[in-house]
């Protein structure tokens, strides 16, 4: 290789997604499982708490690795699902919508998370008046919002977050209650990429994916439950709970580095990497046309 074609350090950072450089986390402190409200939850199934705080311990470690700066809100008694900060809200800039939960158990965490935004200096926007699950049902992807409805979120949230704040929002129906939230079944890895489970999507969705993701990686039925898409895209290394050796190769020429967290714990509640943490830096595009991206019904 010439010194010519050699490529400088900062050219190689410089077309990096910029997404996952600071999150929300909450510690397992009060984390359990003790109610059920996916198919991968049951209570009778012991939580090994001294586990599930090394394996946190060792996804924030991951990600300060990989330069995302981790923000904390404290964990409240009572509320085991909490550590699940990628529900609590849909960030824009430095706004929050904050959630509206469809589980009665999950909806006080957000008043906590809530506070903390307020602490952090950020503007709370109204809550949608439908069920809406946060960012774990409405994942950013070319400016844009990739949205799941259904078993949690409420597909006429959407229409009342694309009317308030322009937002272009594909909302696609989740039917297989295994993937009851879209950061299962979705993953962005940049503008052009991303990671995608057929099986959480109806055919429409599919073929709305297709539409949207010039560079679909298309993961097994195996991969998509052992919650491979739900992963943290820092940078250029995917932080995920599981990879097999066939999407370590996708992953990797595509020039990403896939970072396997063990978060097998968090998995006995239906959550992985992803749904640990809640994006702190997006932003969306606010001029979007009314419905012309969305798939809804
Ligand atoms: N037990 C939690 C629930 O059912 C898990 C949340 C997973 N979060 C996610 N973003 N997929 O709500």
């Amino acid at each position: 290789m010439t010194p010519t074609t050699a490529k400088a350090p900062e050219d190689v950072t410089e077309g990096d997604p910029e997404w996952g450089r600071r999150v929300l986390m909450c510690s397992p402190e009060h984390f359990d499982v003790t109610y059920s409200i996916n198919v991968w939850m049951d209570p009778d199934v012991m939580v090994d708490f001294d586990r599930a705080w090394r394996q946190w311990d060792d996804l924030v470690c991951t990600l300060k690795a990989a330069d995302t700066e981790v923000e904390t809100v404290p964990a409240a008694q009572g509320l085991p699902d909490m550590v699940f900060t990628a529900n609590s809200g849909i960030v824009d800039g430095a706004t929050v919508t904050p959630a509206r939960m469809r589980a009665p158990e999950r909806a006080p965490e957000v008043e906590h998370v809530c506070s903390r935004f307020e602490e952090l200096g950020w503007t709370i926007e109204q809550p949608p008046a439908a069920p809406q699950e946060g960012a774990g049902d409405a994942v950013a992807f070319a400016g844009g919002l990739v949205a799941g409805y259904g078993p949690r979120s409420s597909a006429s949230a959407y229409a009342g977050l694309r009317a308030r704040h322009g937002w272009a929002v594909t909302a696609l129906e989740l039917t297989d209650p295994r993937y009851y939230h879209v950061d299962l079944g979705f993953c962005p890895l940049d503008d052009r990429a991303a990671m995608v489970v057929p099986e959480a999507f109806t055919a429409a969705g599919r073929a709305a994916l297709a539409e949207l993701v010039e560079d679909p990686v298309v993961l097994t039925p195996e991969e998509g439950a052992a919650f491979c898409a739900n992963a943290v895209v820092a940078g250029r290394t995917v932080v995920m709970p599981h990879c097999t050796p066939r999407l370590g190769r996708e992953l990797e020429r595509r020039g990403f580095d896939p970072a396997v967290c063990d978060v097998s714990e968090f998995g006995k509640a239906g959550g992985g990497c992803r749904c640990l943490t809640l994006a702190l830096n997006v932003e969306l595009d606010r001029a979007a046309a009314p419905f012309t991206a969305g798939v809804v019904g």
